[in-house]
């Protein structure tokens, strides 16, 4: 993705791997900021306060966290501990946690003398793979929204919902990457943006990613989905996921449901964006995943710029109000036409899932 003509990766090795740059997504749009971390305990605090965030992305800074504790104590226990801080910060992607749990592994199977130098080569893997899996992605969503818009012969119009572009991942994103694609191929197509309320990952992040690259785009709130998909203003839906359990369950921002059951009822397909790295194999079922309760803040105040361009927080709803604030929810496999793997387009079902990662048969 290019910032101001360069190219960037939203998570990049940082003074020869002794630190890690990351840019700033709480800043964002109103500054481009990037911030250097120089230990796990740093990492995990830009996860945990979604400096960082977006399933791929937390996944890749976990994998950085662990090779900066591998520099300051190679020790099997300050690994361990380290691993398990980092996992704690986020309960809903699996990337975290799976990625962290491989890196430690790989990082634990090497000499003491080693393991700093192991931990960076893994975290860099974890980063360049994320990388092509996006890439790919995006190759298969095009392919897809190409022969949407060949059947339609006219304007896309796609709907998606939080941040799952370059921002959440570490370069192209899940779900913006066959937008970005498509648009630099010719194809004609609008993005309508949900807001996402309540941390507004879409008003703010997807907004001016897709402004960054060009591509058109309308913010809608969260509320108007239902009505344009009546409307027939609606021609696909694609978001990402947190996690995809093996029966094609789907997890993601809180909201995607709804958009999901208006786009069953008014036959607009609704595809997934899923990379390998979010499928958790392990579980069955989309009840299972742990979905995270964020602070009441989120929802009680807001943030932004005011006419002085100064960033200011306020409140806006009356004081000691309860609140409840679920992170994500679960999109049943019924309601998604697709989910759009690194390795091609399957159904969301557990024969779709297998048939194109037929070594994950077993689990
Ligand atoms: O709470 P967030 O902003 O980390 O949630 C992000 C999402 O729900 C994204 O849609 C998901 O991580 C997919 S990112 C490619």
């Amino acid at each position: 993705m290019k910032v101001q003509g360069r190219a960037w990766r939203t998570i990049e090795a940082a003074q020869g791997g002794a630190a890690v740059a990351i840019i700033d997504q709480t800043r964002l749009p109103f500054r481009f900021e990037v911030l250097t971390l120089r230990t796990a305990d740093e990492v995990a605090r830009a996860i945990s306060t979604m400096q960082v965030r977006g399933a791929p992305l937390i996944g890749a800074a976990g994998a950085w966290g662990l090779a900066l504790a591998a520099r300051a104590d190679a020790s099997t226990a300050a690994l361990e501990s380290a691993a398990r801080a980092l996992i704690a910060t986020r309960p809903t992607a699996i990337n975290l946690r799976r990625v962290v749990e491989d890196t430690l592994r790989l990082t634990l199977a090497a000499p003491s003398e080693a393991r700093a130098e192991a931990a960076r080569r893994a975290a860099q893997a974890v980063c360049d793979d994320e990388v092509d899996r996006s890439r790919r992605i995006g190759e298969h969503g095009h392919a897809l929204l190409r022969k949407l818009q060949a059947e339609k012969q006219g304007r896309l119009d796609v709907l998606t919902h939080c941040n799952a572009g370059w921002l959440a991942t570490v370069d192209y994103g899940t779900a913006l990457a066959p937008l970005y694609l498509a648009h630099d191929a010719g194809l004609p197509l609008h993005v309508w943006v949900d807001e996402t309320r309540p941390r507004n990952q879409g008003a703010s992040l997807t907004a001016w990613e897709l402004g960054q690259h060009g591509v058109p785009h309308t913010l809608i709130v969260d509320n108007a989905g239902g009505l344009l998909m009546r409307q027939r203003k609606v021609d696909a839906c694609i978001v990402g996921t947190d996690r995809v359990t093996v029966n094609g369950d789907v997890c993601n921002k809180v909201g995607t449901y709804l958009k999901a059951l208006a786009a069953f009822d008014n036959d607009v397909p609704f595809y997934v964006a899923a990379p390998e790295s979010s499928i958790d194999w392990t579980m069955t079922k989309g009840d299972q995943v742990p979905i995270e309760e964020r602070a009441a803040e989120e929802v009680t105040h807001l943030t932004g710029v005011d006419a002085e361009g100064l960033l200011r927080t306020v409140r806006v709803t009356p004081e000691g109000t309860g609140v409840s604030n679920p992170g994500f929810d679960v999109t049943p496999a019924r309601l998604v036409t697709g989910l759009i793997t690194e390795r091609g387009v399957c159904p969301a079902s557990r024969d779709g899932l297998t048939g194109l990662f037929p070594e994950r048969r077993g689990g």
